[in-house]
């Protein structure tokens, strides 16, 4: 295949997909952040591109422009491509990989006859972690031939692409908020609380993943009612005033947190 691929914006997101799908065949023409040094040091990480400290009209010589930057940097992006572009861009696509945002961030390029997209792996990317790709779902809205291609690239990386309209980005990004920070925020508040009634901070770890591994585990086989277990879906109310007392005791987020939580189990499981 060997086509282009220009990435703007290098970070946990840009440098993964980058070095993936130099893998896969496509040649990384040029690498944009915003200083000679990231993106010198992104270029050495994806193993090809040339590297550039600001945004230049070479970035739009590629086939695909893919744009990585953080989420607010989006649309000033693709407007400072377009008035950098020297002709038309049919034929080019450009996709960002925004789970909240839709393809009207890249407007001003759409203009310019790009196709335009956005493709949004959902999986957690971590500085100095190689996250799993293969099954992940790779949320996708756009131009159709936005969308083809990056049916296409979510296929080659292994993912499984699921096309969604613009209009429910932002309900589709909440749910993968829920999903991991702001369950790693429950996981970490649990355990600050072992860590202060004794545990050191390893036992406290221990002690808490089997269980929310258990957990998700029979979420997957049982469905949310099967997995539940706990006070709230026993009714055992006293239990429940005990663990509100208790957290007056620390700061008031913990309690507000456990309180919404409480509300919501009811909310869903039903009770
Ligand atoms: N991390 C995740 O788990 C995850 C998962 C799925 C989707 N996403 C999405 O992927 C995108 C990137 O997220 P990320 O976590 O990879 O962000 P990140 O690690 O913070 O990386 C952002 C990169 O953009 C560069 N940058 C910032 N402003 C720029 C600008 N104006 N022009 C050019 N480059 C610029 C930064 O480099 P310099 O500071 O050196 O300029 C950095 O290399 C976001 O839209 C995010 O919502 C993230």
């Amino acid at each position: 295949m060997n086509r282009t691929l220009s990435i703007v914006g290098a970070g946990r997101v840009g440098r993964e997909l980058g070095r993936r799908l130099a893998d896969m065949g496509w040649r990384v023409h040029t690498i944009v952040t915003r200083s000679g040094a990231t993106a010198r040091a992104a270029a050495r990480s994806v193993g090809d591109g040339r590297p550039l400290g600001r945004l230049g009209p070479e970035a739009l010589e590629a086939d695909l422009v893919l744009i990585t930057t953080p989420d607010d940097a989006i649309e000033a992006v693709a407007r400072r491509l377009a008035r950098l572009a020297t002709g038309w861009l049919a034929g080019r696509v450009v996709l960002h990989t925004s789970g909240a945002l839709g393809s009207e961030a890249l407007d001003s390029l759409a203009r310019l006859g790009a196709a335009v997209g956005s493709m949004h792996p959902m999986q957690s990317f971590a500085r100095g972690r190689r996250p799993r790709l293969e099954g992940i779902c790779f949320a996708i809205e756009g131009q159709p031939a936005a969308r083809r291609l990056a049916t296409r690239l979510a296929r080659q990386l292994g993912g499984v692409p699921v096309v969604i309209s613009g209009g429910a980005k932002v309900a589709y990004h909440a749910a993968g908020s829920f999903a991991s920070p702001q369950l790693l925020a429950v996981i970490e508040a649990a355990a600050r609380m072992l860590e202060r009634s004794g545990f050191r901070r390893r036992q406290a770890v221990a002690a808490l993943l089997p269980l929310a591994r258990q957990t998700l585990d029979n979420f997957e086989r049982l469905g949310p009612r099967g997995a539940w277990t706990g006070p709230v879906s026993r009714g055992d109310v006293a239990t429940i005033r005990r663990h509100e007392k208790e957290l007056k005791k620390w700061p008031k987020e913990y309690r507000e947190a456990y309180r919404a939580l409480t509300r919501l189990q009811r909310r869903l499981m039903g009770r």
